[in-house]
């Protein structure tokens, strides 16, 4: 065997494993073993990289192997220093970072590519444009992404006039730029892609409202897959190719499924074009007269005489990893023989499925944990909802006021159960800036504090 079949066997081994991850991290069950097979890939497919470069080195082994694991080294040990500190609540904002720098590499691949082949073959040209283009795209977006995720930048949508129009005259251009450079190959029209794709990305992102966020991280999740199959092309590698691709798609389906959860059209996502309409702007200042307020002892009660009981969590359960006194006051309950289940929204928190790893963490059974579509007919039959740091994802707003920015948005209709108990710690409003009604309704209590420190309360009194 040449160890240039060797490198393709392995290549081979790993695409099968990434294929393997994608289909094991689909479900809860196999998200580990999907996990594991991803990290077996990545190390064959990182072992056989570095193997070729040793391989087919022009430039002397010894500056190869620097090159090659200095870089390696210094990457690795900041991708752990990172891992290893990062929250749960601030992973969102992580993985926007990480798709920058696919994005920003797939720019420098362009640009190392075209200084260093000096070629005219119009085919790899234009793989070239097209790959800054979607580099510098995803880079820029991955970027304000980050801002928004991690509070940076407000979460507001930027409403610059005729945005539609400035979107689709910067792509056209920028098109027209890699055309250029495909024909005549100077560096100024390959800038000119990079500046354009830099300036799409920013405004596109910039351009849509928070509560809209979950589908631009998916969205750009898909467009770093593209970025690295770009990459992949322009250097000839076949695994990055196949790597991106399965990137690309997944993140695609992703989006298209946050799109439906959120009942957004897919094509608007795409071309950035969400915000439009009424709600763009915001919703206007409404009152809606005054709020109840309750102490732990009192929900303590209100759950002692309750038969059936629905928990929404959201993000503010992840601020306060409450979900471990969360899943004890389930046991507490369950041991008394209420009936008690879990409404998950598929945007709740600030990743996909956020919640859902958060219950299973604390060892909520999966069969009790229930899909928004599962629970929201039975809330008319539930005595009591604790809604745990959840704001916009029970927001009737989304259903009753055609101007508000969530408005369209499918909300879990905890309203319509007996009493509604909102656990947070002031009233201000959730990620995507609107005030709720929810807190304002009859049968609504306001439970102020940190969620985990009330929750414990509660177990306390029971
Ligand atoms: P949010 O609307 O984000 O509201 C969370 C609430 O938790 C806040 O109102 C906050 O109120 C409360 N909170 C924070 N820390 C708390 C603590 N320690 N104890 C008690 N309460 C606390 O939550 P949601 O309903 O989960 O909605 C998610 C939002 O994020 C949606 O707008 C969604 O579109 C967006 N988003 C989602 C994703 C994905 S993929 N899931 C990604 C990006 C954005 P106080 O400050 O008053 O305590």
């Amino acid at each position: 065997m040449t160890m240039l079949s060797i490198i393709q066997t392995a290549y081979l081994l790993a695409a099968l494993l990434f294929i393997l991850a994608l289909a094991g991290l689909s479900r809860h069950e196999s998200a580990k073993m999907g996990n594991l097979a991803g990290m077996v890939g990545m190390t064959i497919a990182g072992a056989a990289t570095v193997a070729y470069a040793l391989d087919t080195s022009q430039r002397g082994m010894l500056l190869t192997t620097v090159l090659l694991f200095v870089p390696l080294l210094v990457g690795s040990a900041i991708g752990l220093w990172r891992a290893l500190r990062v929250e749960m609540t601030g992973m969102p904002e992580l993985i926007a970072m990480l798709h920058s720098f696919v994005g920003l590499a797939a720019v420098l691949v362009g640009f190392g590519s075209y200084l260093d082949a000096g070629t005219n073959d119009v085919a790899h040209l234009v793989e070239v444009g097209l790959g800054v283009l979607i580099g510098a795209y995803t880079f820029t977006g991955s970027v304000v992404a980050f801002g928004k995720l991690s509070g940076r930048m407000a979460s507001k949508p930027l409403m610059l006039p005729q945005r539609n129009l400035l979107n689709l005259a910067m792509l056209l251009l920028a098109l027209a730029c890699c055309a250029w450079f495909a024909v005549s190959p100077t560096i100024w029209a390959l800038v000119l892609v990079a500046a354009l794709g830099f300036a799409l990305g920013f405004h596109m992102v910039a351009s849509i409202g928070g509560g809209d966020m979950p589908v631009v991280v998916s969205m750009l999740n898909s467009y770093s897959g593209w970025a690295a199959a770009a990459a992949g092309f322009m250097l000839g590698n076949d695994l990055l190719i196949i790597t991106g691709a399965l990137v690309g798609s997944s993140g695609a389906i992703l989006s298209y499924i946050m799109c439906k959860a959120m009942n957004r059209s897919f094509i608007s996502v795409i071309l950035g074009g969400f915000g439009e309409g009424a709600g763009a702007g915001g919703g206007e200042a409404r009152d809606y007269g005054e709020h109840r307020e309750a102490q732990a002892d009192e929900v303590a009660r209100l759950l002692g005489e309750a038969k059936s009981v629905v928990i929404t969590p959201g993000y503010g359960m992840a601020v306060a990893q409450a979900q471990y006194p969360v899943a004890e006051l389930t046991r507490t309950l369950r041991t008394r023989g209420v009936k008690v289940r879990f409404g998950i929204h598929p945007v709740a928190g600030r990743l996909p499925g956020h919640m859902n790893v958060l219950l299973a963490e604390a060892k909520v059974p999966y069969d009790i944990v229930l899909e928004m579509d599962e629970i929201n007919d039975d809330f008319d039959d539930t005595d009591v909802v604790l809604v745990i740091g959840a704001n916009d994802t029970v927001n009737p707003a989304a259903l009753d006021e055609p101007g508000s920015p969530i408005a369209g948005m499918p909300v879990l209709e905890v309203w319509k159960a007996g009493t509604v108990v909102v656990f947070k710690r002031s009233m201000n409003p959730g990620y995507a800036g609107v005030q709720n009604p929810l807190f304002f309704k009859e049968n609504t209590v306001m439970l102020f504090g940190d969620a985990k420190q009330r929750v414990q309360d509660i177990i306390a009194s029971l």
